[in-house]
């Protein structure tokens, strides 16, 4: 039989392990799952949603294993704490049953990881054991396409601190530029100088793809791209790194200035998640160039099946030796036969005739022949492309989302008293020139710059409270080849003839003349 106070402390052990697993799945609790992420992304990044689902279960991923190495360093804490006063109390008390011996063994192997005898089934055991290890995330995708944006709309929504570096500024320790070692500072920055908490945070690498290695001299060190490529290894690795930080130090005397304090930190980078992302122009042509290959070999292979085994080989051997990748027997012909130009990047014929952005079909072997070293591609194990935008993204993405650029000009138009219509064919015209000039999204806030010039210039101080863009206007733009003009077909009206304004939109418009009576109303 139990003795009273051995039950009680047997109780106590196996108690103090219930609260702790209960405190491990509030913790989870709390984690905001990938849909809620993606559903945030998507009130500010137009489409790309494989982009966006790939960001969100990473950034989620990341935060569960934050979650469980937090639940599991508390448990550990609590189970020695527990082991130390059951001790305190025995030895006071001189309660040496084997109850209570039980009771200490079963929380010591709980701290060694080992469940006990009555938890002791395989998964459990297993599940003890398991360290979660991070899955790093590049993005790649046409300039203007939204990565930037995802990654620092990511940042202002996350529970964990998040640093944003542009590669571009890196270069080589003991070169002139900055140290790769300033992320980390950046990112204990946001975290308040606060280690523990940076240890936990997100590093993006943005334009990763401006340090692909430069083939040119192989006597001339590459400061700025292999050599950054070789120093980031470490970081993202995981390792300890010894970072001497300048620190702001608040004076007692408020009217004092703030001291700068050089303070020392080291950070463990094993747990934070690195997102790298770039456009890697140029990408698309090597991936489709692979594909053609792997399309011609299997062509070759189809074609030849009725020849014997030695022969085939000898076929290959044969083009090999010529150089030549058979051009004329496949049915992927050249370049421009299957593969086509849209906003700049190649698109491939699957086998299914299904046509995607090459980008989508990244592989390792691609970014190496981009100038990725090997071991940095092998540090990150999910690729994930973004589409190019097409015209109606464009067109989304000037008046939808948070911080549209259309609401951005109308709130300006506002401030000195001229409420903006811009009509939808206008809106398309804009979107399709952004397109055909190939810049992405980017595109977009430039046509509006060059179209509204003029308007700008015109309406302060004029006398006019109404300007109507329609599709002629922004036509009017094509004299110049859409770049500046001196004058755009604008119709501007006075504040009498407001009446006259709206009459125009509605036969212009009538989908922009109900959401402007609507909001009339409201
Ligand atoms: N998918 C999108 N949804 C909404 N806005 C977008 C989208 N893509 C781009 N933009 C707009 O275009 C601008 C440029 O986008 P962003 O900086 O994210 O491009 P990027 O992909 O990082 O390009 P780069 O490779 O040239 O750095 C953003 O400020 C944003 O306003
Ligand atoms: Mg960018």
């Amino acid at each position: 039989m139990l003795s009273v106070r051995n039950s009680i402390i047997l109780r106590r052990c196996y108690s103090s392990t219930f609260q702790i697993s209960n405190l491990a799945s509030s913790n989870n609790s709390k984690i905001p799952s990938p849909k809620i992420l993606k559903g945030y992304l998507d009130r500010y990044v137009v489409g790309q949603d494989i982009g966006k689902k790939v960001l969100c279960v990473a950034v989620y991923n990341h935060y569960l294993r934050i979650n469980d190495k937090i639940s599991k360093d508390i448990n550990n804490k609590n189970i020695k704490d527990e082991i130390e006063r059951i001790k305190n109390e025995s030895s006071k008390e001189r309660l040496n049953s084997t109850e209570t011996i039980a009771g200490l063994k079963s929380l010591e192997s709980q701290l060694k990881g080992k469940p006990p005898a009555i938890y002791n089934n395989k998964i459990e055991e297993d599940d003890d054991d398991l360290e979660l290890s991070k899955s790093n995330l590049l993005i790649l995708g046409p300039s203007g396409s939204g990565k930037t944006l995802l990654t620092t709309t990511l940042a202002k929504i996350l529970d964990v601190p998040i640093a944003i570096t542009d590669c571009t500024q890196l270069t080589q320790a003991g070169y002139i530029g900055e140290d790769v070692e300033i992320c980390l500072e950046r990112l204990l920055i946001n975290a308040n100088y606060n280690p523990q908490k940076a240890e936990r945070g997100i590093i993006v690498l943005d334009e990763i793809d401006k340090l692909a290695k430069h083939n040119s001299d192989a006597n001339v060190k590459d400061v700025s791209g292999e050599g950054v490529q070789q120093s980031l290894l470490k970081i993202i690795e995981g390792h300890k790194i010894e970072l001497n930080v300048q620190r702001p130090i608040k004076s007692k005397d408020n009217n004092a200035p703030i001291e700068m304090k050089t303070q020392n930190f080291t950070i463990d980078t094993s747990n934070i998640l690195f997102v790298l992302s770039g456009a890697f122009v140029g990408l698309d042509k090597i991936i489709s160039k692979r594909i053609i290959k792997i399309k011609d070999l299997n062509n070759n292979q189809k074609s030849e099946n009725n020849t014997t085994k030695t022969e085939q080989v000898r076929a290959v051997k044969t083009e090999e030796h010529d150089g030549k990748q058979s051009e004329h027997k496949v049915s992927v012909k050249n370049d421009n036969d299957n593969i086509q130009i849209d906003n700049k990047i190649k698109e491939v014929e699957l086998s299914n005739g299904k046509k995607v952005s090459a980008l989508s079909l990244t592989s390792p072997i691609d970014l190496i022949t981009f100038g990725l070293i090997p071991e940095l591609i092998g540090r990150v194990p999910i690729v994930t492309a973004l589409e190019p935008l097409n015209v109606k993204d464009l067109y989304h993405i000037l008046k939808e989302p948070k911080n549209a650029l259309l609401h951005q000009y109308q709130y300006i138009f506002n401030q000195f008293g001229v409420q903006l219509a811009i009509t939808q064919d206008a809106l398309i015209k804009i979107s399709e020139i952004a397109l055909n000039e190939g810049t992405g999204a980017r595109g977009l806030r430039s046509i509006m710059e060059r179209l509204l010039l003029n308007i700008n210039y015109e309406c302060p101080e004029s006398g006019i409270s109404f300007a109507l863009i329609n599709k002629d206007t922004v036509e009017s733009l094509k004299q110049t080849e859409y770049a500046l003009a001196s004058h755009v077909s604008v119709k501007y009206y006075t504040k009498d003839q407001e009446p006259a304004f709206i009459n125009d939109i509605k036969l212009e418009d009538p989908e922009l003349f109900k959401a402007m009576t609507k909001k009339l109303k409201h």
